[in-house]
């Protein structure tokens, strides 16, 4: 077969990154532009000589045939499968600021996952960074896990980190809202961002602490980093949330539903319903609108609701959960956009503030700001949002 030659440039690159493969096919005769090699090695997608083999047309019958031709048109529903990279990288060193609910999970879901050569806690509470290490470490005779732990006080063992998650802070209390955490978890961000200045200054970032969306502004300017490499961990875990309401209301279980929420970890949260499906089909198939509007508020509360029942503290499982979704994002586990809170620069028109959006993730923290297209209700959910986050900076008037 002849077929045309093409020119591949660094916009192919791009497009079969957004559409979560890690491979793309160059057949002979094709050319390569230097911009499209550059791209491939930046977003690590490999550039391999085609034509790759496909499996063969099974060959049928008349009756399978026909059978075949029912089957699509009364078609089974198979839950689609995260976006998966071949090429998942082994961190060096994972670093985690806060060895309390958050971070002890984050390290023991990373140790069991092999997911780093060494993971370093630190926490100001004198043992504790220390108790978690040991722990992890007394459990590796049984999961057989190469992780190695080392835990202390001393801010200086996140060194050569090339992911550092900060959840070092005080978590919500019953009555209080994430907003009121600012002033005290303020002084601990800025604390965290000396010390990854001094010690890990090529470091992606994820911040964990609440108010989330401020905290993460606040991570950027004390650190100087660029908005790449700091991000902020909450719509993983909205999302999560989200499915859950979303499955539970229509009986199905969480695989079955693909949902993101984006804007603010907070009151301003945005679940995106108009692109939320239920087995591929849009939410009206399977619910009511009341159902799905008691499904939007369920996300929206969900922290609080945990903080309710546990009186102590706030949710720590599922937050631990959403910050290894996003560190396998950056280690080339996963593919395909997730949701992150990132300094916006005119991304769905706005500027200057945090805002949970969809990423594609990498290495060097953000690749690309994905432009969803949303509803007229959902933008304006996002630009209340960032509004709301502006005014809690005193960024706007
Ligand atoms: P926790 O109280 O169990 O752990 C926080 C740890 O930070 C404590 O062990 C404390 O000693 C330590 N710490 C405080 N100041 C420190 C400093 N200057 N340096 C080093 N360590 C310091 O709290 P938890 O449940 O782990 O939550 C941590 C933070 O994450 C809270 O602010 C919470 O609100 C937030 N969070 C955010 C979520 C999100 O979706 N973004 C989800 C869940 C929690
Ligand atoms: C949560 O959403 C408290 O922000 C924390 O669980």
């Amino acid at each position: 077969m002849n077929k045309a030659k093409r020119v591949i440039g660094a916009e192919h690159v791009e497009a079969v990154r957004r559409s979560g493969k890690v491979r793309l096919e160059v057949m002979a005769g094709d050319i390569v532009t230097d911009m499209a090699r550059e791209t491939a090695e930046r977003l690590g997608i490999q550039l391999v000589d085609g034509p790759l083999e496909r499996p063969a047309p099974k060959q049928v019958d008349g009756g399978a045939a026909m059978a075949r031709g029912l089957y699509r048109r009364a078609p089974r529903w198979i839950a689609p499968r995260h976006a998966e990279a071949r090429s998942a990288r082994r961190l060096a060193k994972l670093g985690l600021i806060g060895a309390g609910g958050v971070g002890a999970n984050i390290a023991h879901l990373a140790a069991n996952g092999d997911m780093a050569a060494e993971i370093a806690l630190v926490d100001i509470m004198p043992g504790m960074a220390e108790a978690v290490a040991l722990d992890l470490n007394h459990a590796s005779g049984i999961t057989g896990t190469a992780a190695k732990a080392v835990g202390g006080m001393d801010l200086s063992l996140i060194a050569g980190s090339d992911v550092v998650v900060v959840t070092a802070g005080r978590p919500r209390t019953p009555g209080m809202s994430r907003a009121d955490l600012i002033g005290v978890n303020t002084r601990v961000i800025q604390q965290a961002a000396e010390a990854l200045k001094a010690f890990a200054p090529n470091a992606v970032v994820i911040v964990v602490t609440n108010p989330l969306d401020e905290m993460t502004v606040e991570m950027l300017r004390a650190t100087g980093f660029p908005r790449e490499r700091v991000l902020g961990m909450a719509g993983t875990l909205d999302s999560s949330r989200f499915r859950n309401a979303l499955a539970q209301a229509a009986g199905v279980t969480p695989a079955d539903v693909e949902a993101i929420t984006l804007g603010s970890h907070g009151d301003e949260m945005a679940p995106i319903v108009s692109r939320a499906r239920i087995k591929g089909r849009p939410l009206d198939v399977y619910l009511s609108k009341e159902q799905i509007d008691a499904c939007v508020k369920d996300a929206v509360t969900g922290g609080g609701q945990v903080v309710a029942l546990r009186k102590t503290g706030s949710a720590t499982l599922a937050p631990a959960h959403a910050s290894i979704e996003l560190i396998d994002h950056i280690r080339g586990a996963r593919a395909g956009a997730v949701p992150v809170s990132v300094m916006l620069e005119g991304e769905y028109g706005i500027s200057g503030v945090v805002l949970g959006v969809p990423c594609h993730l990498g290495a060097t923290g953000v690749l690309e700001v994905e432009e969803l297209k949303l509803s007229p209700e959902e933008t304006e959910a996002l630009k209340r949002a960032a509004d709301a986050i502006a005014g809690r900076l005193g960024l706007k008037g």
